[in-house]
C-alpha cells in the first residue's frame, strides 16, 4: 500500500497507576527511540482511564506520574508533543463520529473488552465497550501513520485500520469532491482516502512482558499480586526482592532460543534482559546459556536497577513540582489542538455538517 500522508507517530498510556516494566519496555522505550526519526505525539489517555472507576485524586496523581515517566524516560516535550487527552476535545468529538462508523459486531470481537468486562458484561460501562473507537480517534485525529505499542494492543490497531478504511470508502466521493483526499492504493484499488491506514510498531523481545509469578499471564497493572510486576517507582531493594521471588523452572538456561520453548518464565526473564540491554535473546543466551537462575537472576536484577533507578529518581523529582508538569501538559495540549481541530473540521465537512469551519 502506498500513501502520501506525512509520517507521524502517536501513542498513549493510561493513567491507571502501577506503571510497570511491560509499559516501559513494550511501549515507552520505543516512544523515545522514534523521536529521532519522526514527529511524535504522546498522550496520557485519561478519557480511557475512566472507562473503569478511578478515584479522582488518584487519577490526577496518575496523570502527572505518567507524564513524569515520559519525560524521565527521555521524551523531549519541547521537540515533540506531550499532553493529556481530556484537554483536547477533538478526541471525543471524532470518537462520536467513529461510534457511527464502527459496527457493533467489530467491537463485540475485542478480546480486551471481554477480559475487562468479565462475566458481568451487563454492568460494564458503555465507555468500556466503545473504548476502541476512542482509541482510533486518538490516532486518526492526528492522521498518525505509526503507533508504537505492546502486543496486547494489536487488535485495537486492526480495528483502527478498519474504521479508517470504512470512513474512506463510505465518503470517498465527498472526500474527492472537497479535494481532501490523498491517493492511496488499498489492495489493487486506487482510492482517495482521508485517513491513513496506520501501521502498528510492535516487536522486539519485550512486546509482551509476562507476569513474574506466572509466565503465561501478561504483566499487568491490575494483577492483585505486587510481586507479579516491577513498577517504575520500585527501589533497588524491591526490584531485588521481586526478581528473587520470580517464578522459574529447575533447569539451567539453554544456549539457543529454541530451548526456551515451553519454558515461559525462563523465556520472559531472558526477554527482559535482552530488552533492557538492547540486544536479542540469542545474544543473551550466548552469554548465559548453561547458567543456573542463581547466576542469571542477580545479573538481571543489577541490569534492571541500573536502567530503572535513574528514571524513578527523575520521576520523583519531577513529581515534586506538579505545577511544572501541568505546564508541560497544557503547552502540549495547545499544540495538539491545533492539529486535531483542523482534522475535525475536515471530517465535519466530509460528513456534511454545516458550520464546520466556523
Ligand atoms: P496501556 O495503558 O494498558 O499500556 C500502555 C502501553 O504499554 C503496553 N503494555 C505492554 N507491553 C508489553 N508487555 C506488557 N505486559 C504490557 N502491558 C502493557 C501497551 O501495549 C501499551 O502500548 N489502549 C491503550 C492506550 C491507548 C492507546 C491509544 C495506545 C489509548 N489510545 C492510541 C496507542 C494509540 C492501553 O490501554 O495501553
Amino acid at each position: 500500500m502506498s500513501q502520501t500522508i506525512p509520517e507521524r507517530v502517536f501513542s498513549g498510556v493510561q493513567p491507571t497507576g502501577n506503571l510497570h516494566l511491560g509499559n516501559y519496555l513494550g511501549a515507552i522505550k520505543k516512544f523515545v527511540a522514534l523521536q529521532e526519526s519522526h514527529d511524535c505525539i504522546y498522550c496520557v489517555v485519561d478519557l480511557h482511564a475512566i472507562t473503569v472507576w478511578q478515584d479522582p485524586d488518584e487519577l490526577a496523581r496518575n496523570i502527572r506520574e505518567v507524564t513524569a515517566a515520559f519525560i524521565a524516560s527521555g521524551i523531549d516535550a519541547e521537540k515533540h508533543i506531550v499532553f493529556n487527552q481530556s484537554q483536547v476535545a477533538a478526541h471525543a468529538e471524532l470518537a462520536w463520529i467513529f461510534n457511527c462508523v464502527a459496527r457493533m459486531g467489530w467491537l463485540s470481537r475485542m478480546t480486551q473488552f471481554k477480559e475487562k468486562a468479565g462475566k458481568n458484561r451487563e454492568n460494564a460501562s458503555v465507555g468500556l465497550f466503545s473504548y476502541p473507537n476512542l482509541m482510533a480517534s486518538d490516532i486518526l485525529v492526528y492522521r498518525a501513520t505509526h503507533v508504537p505499542v505492546g502486543e496486547d494492543q494489536k487488535q485495537h490497531l486492526e480495528l483502527t485500520r478498519d474504521i479508517a478504511q470504512k470512513f474512506n470508502n463510505d465518503y470517498s466521493d465527498r472526500i474527492a469532491q472537497l479535494g481532501l483526499g490523498v491517493p492511496m492504493a488499498v489492495g489493487d484499488e486506487a482510492v482517495n482516502g482521508y485517513f491513513p491506514l496506520t501501521e502498528p510498531v510492535i516487536g522486539g523481545p519485550a512486546a509482551r512482558v509476562m507476569s513474574l509469578r506466572d509466565g503465561t499471564k501478561k504483566m499487568s497493572k491490575s494483577d492483585p499480586s505486587d510481586l507479579s510486576r516491577i513498577v517504575m517507582t520500585d527501589d533497588a531493594d524491591t526490584i531485588t526482592k521481586k526478581f528473587r521471588k520470580a517464578k522459574t523452572d529447575p533447569d539451567a538456561l539453554p544456549s539457543e532460543v529454541e530451548g526456551l520453548q515451553g519454558r515461559p518464565e525462563a523465556d520472559n526473564l531472558v526477554g527482559l534482559y535482552a530488552a533492557l540491554s538492547e540486544t536479542d535473546k540469542s545474544l543473551v543466551l550466548k552469554e548465559f546459556g548453561g547458567s543456573e537462575f542463581s547466576r542469571f537472576k542477580p545479573a538481571l536484577t543489577e541490569l534492571a536497577v541500573e536502567k530503572i533507578a535513574p528514571i524513578a529518581d527523575t520521576m520523583r523529582r519531577l513529581q515534586a513540582d506538579p505545577a511544572e508538569i501541568d505546564a508541560v501538559l497544557s503547552k502540549g495540549a495547545e499544540r495538539a489542538r491545533e492539529i486535531a481541530n483542523g482534522v475535525v473540521a475536515d471530517v465535519k465537512e466530509i460528513v456534511g455538517f454545516v458550520g464546520a469551519r466556523g
